[in-house]
């Protein structure tokens, strides 16, 4: 790779800029951004220009499968890339869908339009959260899991697993998971009760990475396993210590990003500005 390389403020993350002979991202080696990947887990892609549409064929050289999310307005006939700008609020830490047993490997963002001010994606290293927590929170959830309790409809599970089968196909995949209980109801609702650890191994190096969905509120509070709430104390903790490993992308337009979703956790800064526009495409890779 020619492009020039810098560190993505002070994470392993990088920024790989364009070059002149490199303009179109396409051009960019597949094998080397793999590598990059691996050893940094996030990548800014900046100067290519990247819209929505080649930022889902740039994935696809990745990905083995894309994962429909729902909720988020779609805008491609395959209903794989999202307009994620529902509401200018800030976003806590979380482990993009962390509550689901169909949890991708990467989410993709690109910019069409920055806010004028704010609306930064933030992201911190699960890694170093875990090496910053105390004993004592770490002993909590090595001892015990999370649970997320929620309700679906069969059709969004469809989405998830890419199966377009009956409610007895869903079935099995439901029962093939670890940590998912289940009760489907009439209407094809089915209630999820989904344990996990808060704590799970790297896809690439197999580390033990701080990276869940335990600071957002979407899917109601997660519980421990035992069905006791998280004491505020430990949350606070983990507040401190992410806000403190926070690094944020200040978007540019054409702007194109990669988060490994086993290793770190992403959020947003608040913003108030309507033009803002950044899509997304969740996958699993295929390296
Ligand atoms: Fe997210």
């Amino acid at each position: 790779m020619n492009s020039k390389i810098e560190s993505l403020g002070m994470s392993t993350g990088k920024v790989i800029y364009s070059c002149d002979d490199c303009e179109n991202i396409h051009r960019l080696k597949v094998a080397t951004t793999m590598d990059l990947f691996k050893s940094s887990g996030v990548l800014l892609f900046r100067g290519f220009g990247v819209t929505h549409e080649q930022m889902k064929t740039f994935a696809e050289r990745f990905s083995s499968r894309f994962i429909q999310d729902y909720g988020r307005p779609q805008v491609d006939s395959d209903k794989f890339v999202h307009f994620v700008d529902a509401g200018m609020d800030n976003s806590s830490f979380h482990r993009e869908h962390g509550y689901s047993p169909f949890c991708p490997d990467v989410i993709w963002f690109c910019c069409a339009v920055p806010a004028a001010q704010g609306g930064e994606t933030t992201f911190c290293d699960g890694v170093r959260v875990w090496e910053e927590l105390s004993e004592e929170t770490k002993q909590l959830f090595i001892s015990k899991k999370l649970k997320f309790c929620y309700e679906v409809q069969a059709d969004i599970l469809r989405r998830f697993t890419g199966l377009d089968g009956t409610i007895t196909d869903i079935k099995q995949v439901l029962d093939s998971l670890e940590g998912v209980n289940y009760q489907i109801k009439e209407n094809e609702s089915i209630s999820i009760e989904y344990i996990c650890s808060a704590v799970v191994k790297t896809k690439y190096g197999h580390d033990d990475a701080f990276a869940n969905s335990i600071l957002t509120l979407d899917y109601g509070e997660a519980t421990l396993e035992d069905d006791s709430i998280v004491p505020d104390e430990i949350i606070g903790e983990i507040e401190k210590v992410t806000d403190k490993l926070m690094e944020k992308i200040p978007w540019q337009a054409g702007d194109l990003v990669m988060i490994d979703n086993s290793r770190f956790m992403h959020g947003r800064k608040e913003f108030n500005d309507n033009r803002r526009q950044i899509f997304s495409t969740l996958s699993n890779l295929n390296f």
